[in-house]
């Protein structure tokens, strides 16, 4: 009898510390990944994808949120519905938090979905991937556009959403290169983000955001599409199509002529 009491009482001690260890340890653990390029961006830019784990999300969770990837994966998935109808494997540079993966490869599922990424964000890509467990999504590729060789061969399609305008110029370049070197004939380059346009005026909410990227890296800035398209050129790409989507963006589709 007295030794039953011992063990619930033992048994009650422990539940209760294990509770103080636990709320002391989540009380420590910061929500923030101590170096979180997106969510630096956006303290000076509130377009740049926020960085922000929900109260529900377990602590160790490395999925981050950006709410404009909620806001334009709607009308950038109508475009590559119809863009990739016909193509089976797509390459993404660029993928960010790894959520515009997720939901495009969930609603495409005859595509499979490389993405790809410099290695700061592979915690988050990996996280969002492993919680979907979609079967055509691969695991994410190290990659920066001035490596050498593209991360992927034979690919239909290459996509960059919002890369453009953060990495340097020389970094379209990358693009338009490696994209010659891994496409399969008939392959498409799509761009989304904003862009200059020569016959009208860059929009109040663009300029300040290209002010803004200027200020914070004197190498990003929104691009004048003739430059766009002249370095697609001299891969031997020719925008095929532009398509004016919400919040002053476009989504450009570059294809190199049979
Ligand atoms: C504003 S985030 C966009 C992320 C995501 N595509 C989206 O639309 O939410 C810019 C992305 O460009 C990528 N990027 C910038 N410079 C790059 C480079 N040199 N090579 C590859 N990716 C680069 C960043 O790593 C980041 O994922």
């Amino acid at each position: 009898m007295v030794s039953e009491h011992l063990r619930v009482l033992k048994s009650s001690l422990v539940a209760s510390s294990l509770r103080v260890l636990s709320l002391r340890t989540r009380k420590k653990t910061p929500r923030f990944e101590a170096s979180s390029p997106l969510r630096d961006a956006h303290k000076s830019n509130p377009r740049a994808p926020q960085r922000k784990i929900s109260q529900e999300q377990p602590v160790s969770d490395l999925r981050q949120h950006s709410e404009a990837c909620v806001r334009n994966r709607e009308p950038i998935l109508n475009e590559l519905r119809e863009h990739l109808a016909d193509a089976h494997h797509v390459w993404e540079i660029g993928s960010g938090t790894g959520q515009h993966a997720v939901y495009f490869a969930a609603h495409l599922p005859h595509l499979t979905w490389q993405p790809s990424d410099r290695p700061q964000y592979h915690g988050s890509i990996e996280a969002w991937r492993t919680d979907a467990a979609l079967p055509n999504l691969r695991p994410v590729l190290a990659f920066d556009l001035f490596d050498e060789a593209p991360a992927v061969e034979h690919t239909d399609a290459i996509i960059a959403c919002n890369v453009i305008h953060i990495a340097p110029f020389e970094a379209t370049d990358r693009v338009f290169a490696h994209a010659r070197a891994s496409l399969n004939p008939g392959g498409k380059i799509l761009l989304y983000g904003p862009f200059i346009h020569e016959d009208r005026e860059l929009e109040p909410s663009n300029q300040s955001f290209d002010a803004m990227l200027r200020q914070r890296d004197p190498q990003s800035g929104i691009r004048r599409l003739a430059d766009v398209d002249a370095k697609a050129r001299a891969c031997g790409f020719e925008r095929a199509l532009t398509r004016r989507l919400p919040a002053n963006n476009d989504l450009l589709v570059y294809e190199r002529p049979l």
